[in-house]
């Protein structure tokens, strides 16, 4: 009973977000992280989740000295939190097996539309996909 039960704690331990990602320096309660990450709210374009908190979608933990931060979600799914999952956004993402963060940055960029490069590929080669 208690072996079976602490195999699944492992297995729920195992299954969870990687919280090994340290933050460089503990972030003090209060900080805004804009104040260090400002080209993550300038450019171009700059993603209207930046008007909410980083930690809409980043998890920070503090423990003594040490910061560690995870995604709320999975990559994959992170962003339909609030963008649905439309037949117009099914178009434009091809058969996906790729990321919204392979083509879009999360949070600003110097192309437009949150783009990682200057034209992002061509919306009808990835429709025939
Ligand atoms: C005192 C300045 C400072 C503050 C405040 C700060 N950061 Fe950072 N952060 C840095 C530096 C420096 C790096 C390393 C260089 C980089 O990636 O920009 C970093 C890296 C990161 C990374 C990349 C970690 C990795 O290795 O993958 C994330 C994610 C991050 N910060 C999120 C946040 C969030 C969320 C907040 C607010 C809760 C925050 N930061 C507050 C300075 C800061
Ligand atoms: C809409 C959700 C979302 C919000 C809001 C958000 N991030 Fe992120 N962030 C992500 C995702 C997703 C990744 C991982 C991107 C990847 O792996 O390509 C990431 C990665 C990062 C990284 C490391 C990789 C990089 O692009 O430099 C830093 C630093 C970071 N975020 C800082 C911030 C800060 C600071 C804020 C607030 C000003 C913020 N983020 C708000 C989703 C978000
Ligand atoms: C916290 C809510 C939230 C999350 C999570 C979120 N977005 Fe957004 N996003 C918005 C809002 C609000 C807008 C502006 C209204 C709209 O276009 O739907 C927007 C707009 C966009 C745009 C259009 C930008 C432009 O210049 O017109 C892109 C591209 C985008 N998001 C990509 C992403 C990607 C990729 C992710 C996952 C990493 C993501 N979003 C996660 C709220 C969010
Ligand atoms: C293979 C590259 C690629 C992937 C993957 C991708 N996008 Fe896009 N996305 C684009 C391009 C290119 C545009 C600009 C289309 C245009 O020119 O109007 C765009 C436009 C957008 C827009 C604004 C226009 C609209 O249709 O509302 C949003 C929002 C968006 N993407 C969200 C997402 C989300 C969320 C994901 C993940 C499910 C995603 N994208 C995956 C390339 C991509």
């Amino acid at each position: 009973m208690l072996n079976a039960r602490s195999a699944s704690l492992l297995l729920l331990l195992l299954a969870m977000p990687a919280w090994g990602v340290e933050h460089p320096g503990v972030i003090p309660i209060d900080s805004e992280c804009a104040s260090c990450h400002v080209k993550k709210v300038t450019g171009k374009s700059v993603h209207s989740a930046m008007s909410t908190q980083c930690t809409v979608c980043h998890v920070a933990r503090t423990q003594g000295d040490m910061t560690t931060l995870s995604l709320a979600m999975p990559k994959e799914l992170i962003c339909f939190a609030c963008h649905e999952k439309s037949a117009e956004l099914q178009q434009h993402v091809p058969v996906v097996k790729g990321l919204c963060v392979d083509c879009h940055d999360a949070h600003s960029s110097d192309q437009r539309m949150l783009l990682r490069t200057a034209a992002g590929p061509p919306l009808s080669a990835l429709k025939k996909r």
